[in-house]
């Protein structure tokens, strides 16, 4: 079996999801179900045998080791994290307890139970960490993509945590051997993405007619990438992937991100049109910009494409239409997250972050 980490979460599920749909292979789900932790994204596993839940915390290092001896995964996959950027401007803490000292302690446990394999099942074992590419920085228009030799430069403290953590993750396969992979991929967006990032929040926002907040000008440029083909190079990186070594995920795909609002506004007005004729881009509003906010990332996947063989399978036209019909499909979904700690959080960010127009 395989141990996924953050399989209640937006990418952790939808690989979960995915590989249940396509291996008999067991999956132990390990998630503290946070805020962004959400069992409704698993429902369709309802009495799948498969799939074994446990809420825990990977920060709990004896409980990480016990659930390692008693399922013997052949691989762990390491989604859990705390993963939005302005959440981290608010509260860092969460973020260095997570992503830096959760990996710490689930590297340890990783590292005694794979000391304590036979050969065989050592020399196959692997522990795959979910990285990002914000972990390099920021790049201006004219800079060259991000390859697997761009030096670290986190501007934010969700970034530098996840920096952190990558670093933590490649000492252990350099220090104690331990037969590591990461992955470091760009935005990420579908089916069951929680809307306090871009692309939902736009889609809840514009359908319940309130204002869609572009922060600053609205052009910095993030590369989107569908969210089943980051699960897709996870599963070619897990089978394929050289120990030891880093793989750039991306879309090929740099959008300014006004540019994907008006996408988002432009499909909604041809598949949910106001009632009032209106256009949804009249809810655009420029907002006070986000300290520190980087301005363009963009990532090099040649390395996996040419090494691993992979590619995404959807462009951002395919994939943008799709996560909106899930989004119109799954009004309920949206409606059980917006709970009170959404509107807290809502309240917190968003009410006095000044109209900048
Ligand atoms: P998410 O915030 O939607 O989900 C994170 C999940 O981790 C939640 O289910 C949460 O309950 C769980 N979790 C948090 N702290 C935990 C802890 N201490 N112990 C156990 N579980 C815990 O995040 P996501 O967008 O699905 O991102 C998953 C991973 O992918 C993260 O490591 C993130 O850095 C990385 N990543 C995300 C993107 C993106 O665009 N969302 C892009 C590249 C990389
Ligand atoms: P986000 O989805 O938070 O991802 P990240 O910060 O990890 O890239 O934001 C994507 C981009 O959209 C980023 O440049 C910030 C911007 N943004 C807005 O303009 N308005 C918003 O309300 C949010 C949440 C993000």
């Amino acid at each position: 079996m395989i141990v996924v980490t953050g399989g209640a979460g937006f990418i952790g599920s939808n690989f979960v999801l995915d590989w249940c749909a396509q291996s008999d292979e067991a999956v132990l789900n390990i998630d503290k179900l946070t805020y962004a932790g959400n069992l409704e994204n698993l429902q369709d596993l309802q009495g799948n045998t498969k799939h074994i839940f446990v809420q825990a915390d990977i920060a709990n290092g004896d409980l990480m080791r016990e659930l390692f001896n008693k399922y013997q995964p052949r691989a762990i996959i390491n989604f859990a994290a705390e993963s939005h950027v302005d959440r981290s401007i608010h509260g860092p803490a969460d973020f260095i307890q997570t992503n830096i000292v959760g990996t710490f302690q689930l590297l340890e446990a990783a590292k005694s139970y794979f000391k304590s394999l036979a050969p065989g099942p050592a020399l196959a074992f692997r522990f795959l960490h979910v990285s990002t590419d914000e972990v390099y920085g920021s790049l201006s228009k004219i800079d060259p993509a991000f390859t697997e030799k761009k030096n670290f430069e986190p501007n934010s403290p969700y970034s530098a945590s996840k920096a952190a953590s990558d670093h933590l993750v490649r000492a252990y396969h350099h220090t104690y051997g331990l037969p590591v992979l990461t992955t470091n991929c760009s935005n990420n967006y579908g089916p069951y993405h929680f809307p306090e990032k871009l692309i939902p929040l736009m889609i809840v926002n514009a359908l319940a007619g309130k204002n869609l907040p572009v922060y600053g000008d609205g052009q910095q440029i993030r590369d989107w990438l569908y969210v089943k083909d980051h699960c897709s190079a996870i599963r070619c990186v897990l089978q394929k992937g050289v120990t030891g070594e880093t793989y750039n995920v991306g879309g090929w795909n740099e959008k300014p991100n006004l540019d994907i609002v008006h996408m988002v506004c432009d499909l909604l007005n041809e598949m949910r049109p106001r009632t009032d004729g209106k256009k949804y881009q009249e809810q655009i509003t420029f907002v006070t910009d986000r300290p520190g906010h980087d301005r363009r990332y963009a990532i090099d996947a040649s390395k996996i494409a040419n090494e691993l063989g992979w590619k995404p399978s959807e462009t951002f036209e395919t994939g943008i239409r799709k996560t909106l019909q899930w989004y119109l499909d799954n009004q309920q979904w949206v409606a059980n997250v917006q709970s009170g700690a959404y509107k807290d959080w809502m309240n917190k960010h968003y009410v006095g972050h000044d109209k900048a127009n």
